[in-house]
Order: structure tokens, then sequence, then C-alpha cells
């Protein structure tokens, strides 16, 4: 086992955790359905978060549970028998919301999920062809950036014309919250999903769920019958009698606080431009490497993931083991039809700095080399740090 002074968790979520984050989750716990100071500290986080996204007329809740049960509430809450979704599907979690949608008796119409689709991002005029065939569409479903694959879709224009059709738009922003802008209620979304452990620097733990005024319309008429997933009682239970449905993660909120904190001091416009930067520096130097980006331009990159192929002739996990067991090192590798194919880098929220990224291409490099795929370390070292000179 590594010491935890001589490793770095350099994956596309979970992350590092920076120090005042950590801090935060060794606060005094308390009862979370009892304490007033609680109340205030969750409430707090709302209106932080309101103000990061721009929801101002929805609803905002942060759910105990990892990201997936936000996916999955927003999905039970809105599709009924027969409804047909459009599904955006390029990426493995785009793609993945097909088998939500069915598991709720929905009907999904996949697109943009062909193999060059999956690098670069979705295209609306495509997206307004297959609205324009099915006029029937109730729900389209988009990921913002699909880590797997790194590649980061246009909220701005897929919004556009999602809402000229009238569907409900429904956004995975797990992986870009805190590390792409995002505007809630001037781009129209209705349902946005967030997740802790990507660029908040959270442990897993934690699902963020902004609610349009419109969804909630749709979620009153679908009217969803379970408990843990049921939006309505969220609803009725923390914004009239100010208690939980259930028990929260004390820690979870203190450190989602302390982290939305961080983001507050250093000005959310600084944020994304140190992420944008992070982009830049690390496709330089990935290029240098010699290596293959996976996006097919850094444009549909994510500020947050970069995703590149593994070299001809190199083990993926056996990369990632070396890199690891020799450096402390831990970048992440792929899921679905990219597993075995595709290495990442994440560099959300504290990841995105130049110390970060000097540890991951040094040791990416090294390890390489290591393995016997010539390149040059000095000159792809040189040419991150060069990007972070002002
Ligand atoms: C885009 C996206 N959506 C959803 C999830 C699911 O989150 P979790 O890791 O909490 O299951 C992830 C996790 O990697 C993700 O990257």
């Amino acid at each position: 086992m590594r010491a935890y002074t001589d490793r770095f968790i350099l994956t596309p979520g979970p992350t590092e955790i920076p120090y005042r984050v950590r801090l935060a989750l060794m606060k005094e716990t308390t009862n979370p359905d009892l304490d007033p100071e609680f109340l205030e500290i969750y409430n707090n986080s709302r209106l932080m978060l309101r103000e990061l996204l721009g929801v101002r007329k929805g609803s905002l809740y942060i759910m105990a549970g990892e990201a997936m049960l936000g996916l999955d509430a927003a999905l039970a809450n809105t599709i009924a028998n027969g409804t047909k979704t459009l599904i955006v599907g390029n990426g493995v979690f785009g793609e993945g919301f097909a088998d939500l949608v069915k598991l709720y008796g929905g009907e999904p119409v996949l697109v943009e999920n062909c193999e060059d689709c999956w690098r670069r991002s979705a295209d609306p005029a495509v997206i307004e062809r297959e609205l324009e065939r099915h006029k029937d569409v109730e729900i389209v479903t988009l990921v913002h950036c699909d880590t797997p694959s790194g590649i980061l879709n246009d909220l701005e224009e897929i919004s556009k014309v999602v809402k000229s059709f009238g569907a409900l738009l429904i956004v995975d922003a797990v992986s870009s919250i805190g590390g792409v802008p995002i505007n809630f209620d001037s781009l129209g979304i209705d349902i946005l999903i967030g997740g802790s452990q990507k660029a908040l620097n959270l442990p897993a733990g934690l699902t963020i769920l902004a609610i349009s005024n419109d969804a909630w319309d749709r979620i009153n008429r679908v009217s969803y019958r379970g408990f843990y997933l049921n939006l309505k009682l969220w609803r009725e239970m923390l914004e009239e009698a100010g208690v939980f449905p259930y028990t929260m993660s004390d820690v979870l909120v203190y450190a989602l606080h302390e982290s939305l904190k961080l983001i507050m001091e250093e000005g959310p416009d600084n944020v994304y431009k140190r992420h944008l930067l992070a982009r830049k520096a690390v496709w330089k130097a990935i290029e240098v490497m010699g290596l293959k980006p996976y996006p097919s331009s850094i444009n549909y990159s994510s500020p947050t993931v970069t995703a590149f192929e593994v070299p001809r002739g190199i083990n993926e996990a056996e990369l990632r083991k070396m890199m690891w067991e020799k450096y402390g090192v831990m970048i992440g590798g792929s899921w679905g039809r990219l597993q075995g194919k595709v290495l990442r880098i994440g560099h959300m929220g504290v990841q995105a700095s130049r110390i970060h990224l000097l540890i991951a291409i040094t040791t990416l490099a090294r390890a390489l080399a290591d393995l016997g795929y010539r390149l040059n370390v000095e000159e792809a070292i040189g040419a991150l740090e060069e990007e972070f000179r002002d």
C-alpha cells in the first residue's frame, strides 16, 4: 500500500481532496435531522450552488447518494410508460441514459452514437433533424462532459434546439459542475445533475439536482410512487417543513460547503480559466509526447479531463499499475467500448493546477519510457511548463 505522503489521485473523479475540504470532513459530527446549524450550512450550500449554476427560478437539492442517484431520480420522476426520449449518445454516459429510460418504461431514440460521434461534441443540427423526425419526443437527455471519452457537449446550442421543440432537457453535468460555466435558467435546462467527486473535489456521496418549473409540472403529472428517488417528497418535506426525507451525511455537506467557498473565493471565472489552461497545457504535453488525444479537436475536449489513446504496444493496465506502484500517481483508464483503449488524466478542481499536471505528465512520460515507449520526457515537461508560464 502506498504511504499517504507519496500518492496523487489524478483520475477524473474521484480526485485529490484539497486540505480545507479534508478539514471540513473532520468537523464534529451532529444529528443533521435536528441541528439547526446543519440546516443553515445545507441551505447556504444550496445558495452558493444556485449562484454558481444560475438557478434562480427552479429548485435545487443536495441529496445523499452518489451521482447515479441523481440520474436515476431525474428519470424515475419524469419517464412514464411510452415516454419517447431522445438520447444524445456520444459517450458512455450519454448512451447509458437509454438503459435508464427503458427501465422506467420509456422509449429511447438513440442519436449521435456512431464511432466518430464519440470523438466530437454532439451536432445540434443532427439533434434538430431527429426532433423534426420524431415530433412526439417529450424529453431529451444529454451529458455535458462525457467523462470516459473527455468530450464536452455544447449546452448552449443544444438547449436552443431542444427548447424550440418544447421538449424537456435533462443534463448530466456530473463532471463539469465547478469546472465549466453553466447557466441553468438562461439555457432553459430542466433537470441538471451534479456529483460531488469530480470538480468539487469531495469524496463520492452527494448528488446535486436542479429542477425547473416546467420539470415540476411533468414530475407532478408522472407522479412517481417510490420513496428514495421521489423528488416531490423533497419538495414537500424540505421546502414546506424544513426536514429531510432521510438522514443527510453531515460531513459531506460540510465538505461541499467548504469546496464552494473555495470556488467563490477564487471567483468562478478564474476557476473556469484555470481549467481551460489545464486543458491546453495537457493537450500540448501529450502531443509533444507523440500521443493522440481521443477527441478529434481540443475544442471538443472538456476542460476537466483529457482522454488520449493508449499508444501502440503499450498495455494500459500495466502502464497504470507502473504509474501507481512505482511513481505513486493514479490516472484513469476508461469504460465501455473505450476500455483498454483510452487513458485519462483528470484536471478537475484542484487537479487543474501546474503542480498536479506536472506530476501527471512527468510520471506518465517516465512510465511510458520504462515500458520501452520512445519519447522525449524533458520536452514533454517543458511543453507543459511553457503553457503555465505567464
Ligand atoms: C458524466 C458522469 N455521469 C455520471 C457519473 C456517475 O457517477 P458515480 O461515479 O457517482 O456513479 C459519472 C462518474 O464517472 C460521470 O462521469
